[in-house]
């Protein structure tokens, strides 16, 4: 039987980047979660994906076709990392959104930004995994956010 806490630890190893997924929830209120495991996944068709645990109360909202945004963060947005990954009633007080061409919430100050659909919803053991098909993004300059051991960095080159 593997330790989970220690197997999150030697995961944790791997610096990861930040992003907040943001989507409307069934009401129509903008809601988000903080994800590590975004990735790029197929430059044709445009395709990314990331994971979220089965018991995440977000996890219910990710289907085939909902739209969503992959709002990879920079380094000042730590606090906002943090915020997304509480359960609060309102996740998005104090952040700055827009729209985009999917009807989801964008995070103004991410540092690049994928709109998507979902275009499949895989099971991955305890987590689903989410592939979203891009349909706009953008991005520009500045500093990402990692994660690396439990705590948030910005990057320093060698
Ligand atoms: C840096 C960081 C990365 C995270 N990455 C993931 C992830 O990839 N998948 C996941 O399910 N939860 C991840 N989490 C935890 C969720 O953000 C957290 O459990 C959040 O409360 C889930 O939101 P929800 O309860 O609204 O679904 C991460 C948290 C942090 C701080």
């Amino acid at each position: 039987m593997t330790d989970p806490r220690a197997l999150r630890n030697a995961f944790g190893v791997l610096p990861t980047g930040v992003a907040v997924v943001s989507l409307f929830d069934e009401a129509g209120k903008p809601t988000g979660v903080t994800v590590g495991s975004f990735a790029s996944l197929s430059l044709d068709p445009a395709l990314c994906l990331f994971s979220l645990g089965k018991a995440q109360a977000s996890a219910r909202l990710f289907t085939v076709g909902v739209p969503f945004v992959v709002n990879v963060l920079p380094h000042e947005l730590s606090d906002v990392a943090w915020q997304f990954a509480k359960p609060l009633e309102d996740k998005c007080e104090g952040v700055a959104l827009s729209d985009t061409v999917v009807d989801a919430p964008r995070l103004r100050d991410g540092i690049a930004h994928f709109a998507c659909h979902g275009h499949a919803i895989h099971d991955g053991g305890d987590h689903i995994i989410v592939v979203g098909q891009i349909e706009d993004f953008d991005h520009r300059d500045g500093e990402a956010l990692v994660f690396y051991r439990g705590g948030m960095h910005r990057p320093a080159p060698l």
